[in-house]
């Protein structure tokens, strides 16, 4: 019989060896990940983050490369902030991402999301998708609005000229928060919604108080369970649940009096396309669209629509008020285009290269969006090597794209001309300028967003030369970005009409 004797030293190797594979492989999975600046525990890098989240992240984008991860609370967060690394996600890795993740607060508000927007992959959004691609935002629908845009567009200019007669001041930020208000009301909710009762009765109360509450605890979002609880110890919960029944009390009222409505084909607002397509639904046996869903979508809508287009006219006249040279040469085109036709309509401003040329800087400096929504990988990829998992949240910085001196020459100047004879247009399939996104999950509504706000801007342009208030110059217009979702501009722009003739 043969004794081994082991020797004492030699479990010490094993020992030492099994380590030194765990830390390669540590060390290899670290290097497999996307870097970022290192975080502390439990919090992670929430304290990094400024309360303009979009300028924070371009920051550390300019630190540690175009593909960056965070940790926030529990969330692992990818960041991707040049046009290459955004094609990679939106074109080709679209498929692995374009889920969107649970948040709280959308869940809540969006009737725990049934919605388009907040809906994560599936048969579901799949099928609502179809249903806004192709009925409720189609061309043709777009088309069939014409003119409640039309109206509400002269029903603006004559307030304004109103103005311009005593020479008072005009706030655009809030006149043209209630042109799109009123424009996207009569679309969605037709007659059946009356005005007062929209803004002074409650509506666009209640969705303002919504919003805010959610702002208020969006990091329960990061912190699930402790942001649930704070909500419940400080009222916020409660809060939020009064508004949001308020909410569906409204839909449900607007929608109940659609009963029995018969209108010819052509002429439905979104109430009348979306129960019509409920009761084949109802008849085929499937039950995809319900009448919740219908609140969802109708709400998703309203909000989606209105803040966007606002904020894009407010940053551009801002724009134009600082660039005189500008705002020459885009009035020298509109006034040349409609002569002495008195208005512009939607016609016309297909024919205004140079206003299209505008509104496209404009969305390079000022997306409205500028992390886009959130996306949420559902399987495992690689961006420029680095490995990207599941449940891993994603944000493109399209706000961070629009600045990178690589694509854009004098990025921080307002210079339309960029875009002269350029293929880039705004439509998902340029990634270095993407106000609406891009993938399977591009805004839907982008040419009724589009068509308004041209129309709007061309008839501003046309109709009235604007001054600032008196004793105030250019460099006196604040271009300062207020912290939330939308990119809003942090005060209003306060002009003075003055008539062209
Ligand atoms: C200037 C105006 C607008 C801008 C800049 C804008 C921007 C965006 C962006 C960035 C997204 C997310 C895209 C992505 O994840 O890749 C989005 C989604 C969406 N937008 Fe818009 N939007 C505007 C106007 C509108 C309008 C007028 C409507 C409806 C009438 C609308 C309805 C939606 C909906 C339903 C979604 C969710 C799509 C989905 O997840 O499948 N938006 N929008």
């Amino acid at each position: 019989m043969f004794l081994f004797i082991i020797p004492a030293w030699l479990p010490l190797l094993l020992l030492l060896s099994v380590l030194l594979v765990m830390m390669k492989k540590v060390i290899e999975s670290k290097k497999q990940h996307p870097p970022g600046p290192p975080g502390l525990p439990l919090i992670g890098n929430m304290h990094q983050l400024d309360a303009l989240v979009h300028q924070s992240l371009w920051q550390m984008s300019k630190k540690y490369g175009p593909v960056i991860r965070l940790k926030l609370g529990s969330v692992s967060l990818v960041v991707v902030s040049s046009a290459e690394t955004a094609r990679q996600i939106l074109k080709v890795h679209d498929i692995e991402t374009c889920s969107r993740p649970k948040l709280l607060a959308t869940g809540i508000f969006s009737y725990n999301y049934l919605d388009i927007g907040f809906t994560p992959f599936g048969e579901y959004w799949k099928e609502v998708r179809r249903i806004s691609v192709h009925e409720l935002f189609s061309n043709s629908r777009v088309q069939s609005f014409r003119y409640i845009r039309e109206e509400e567009v002269a029903l603006l200019v004559r307030s304004i000229s109103e103005s311009s007669a005593s020479n008072s001041p005009v706030d655009l930020t809030e006149k043209l928060f209630f042109l799109t208000s009123d424009v996207i009301r009569r679309v969605a909710f037709g007659g059946n919604f009356e005005k007062n009762k929209c803004e002074k009765g409650g509506f666009q109360r209640e969705i303002n108080e919504t919003m805010t509450i959610i702002g208020s605890f969006a990091a329960s979002d990061f912190f699930p369970y402790v942001g649930w609880i704070v909500a419940r110890l400080t009222g916020l919960k409660g809060r939020l649940q009064k508004s949001v029944q308020a909410l569906d009390a409204f839909l449900q009222e607007t929608i109940d009096k659609y009963e029995g409505h018969n209108v010819e084909e052509g002429n439905e607002d979104l109430i009348d396309v979306l129960l019509k397509i409920e009761k084949q639904h109802k008849e085929q046996g499937s039950a995809t669209l319900t009448r919740t869903h219908i609140k969802a979508i109708l709400m998703d809508v309203y909000v989606g629509a209105i803040g966007t287009s606002q904020i894009t006219m407010v940053w551009a006249l801002s724009e134009l008020m600082r660039n005189p040279r500008v705002l020459k040469k885009v009035q020298a085109e509109i006034r040349d285009v409609i002569g002495n036709k008195g208005k512009v309509n939607e016609d016309d401003v297909e024919k205004l290269e140079y206003l299209t040329m505008v509104v496209k800087e404009t969305w390079r400096l000022h997306p409205p969006a500028p992390l886009l929504a959130p996306r949420e990988v559902m399987s495992q990829f690689e961006v420029n090597g680095y490995k990207i998992y599941p449940k891993t949240r994603i944000h493109v910085n399209v706000w961070a794209i629009g600045r990178d001196p690589k694509i854009w020459k004098e990025p921080e100047e307002f210079l339309p001309e960029r875009f002269a004879g350029s293929p880039i247009d705004f439509k998902g399939q340029h990634f270095e300028l993407l106000p609406f996104g891009g993938g399977r999950r591009i805004c839907p509504g982008s040419n009724m967003a589009n068509t308004l706000l041209q129309l709007t801007l061309a008839n501003l342009l046309y109709r009235f030369d604007w001054m600032l208030p008196e004793r105030l110059s250019k460099e006196d217009i604040n271009m300062d970005e207020a912290p939330g979702i939308t990119l809003q501009k942090k005060t209003h722009l306060v002009l003075v009409p003055v008539a062209h003739v």
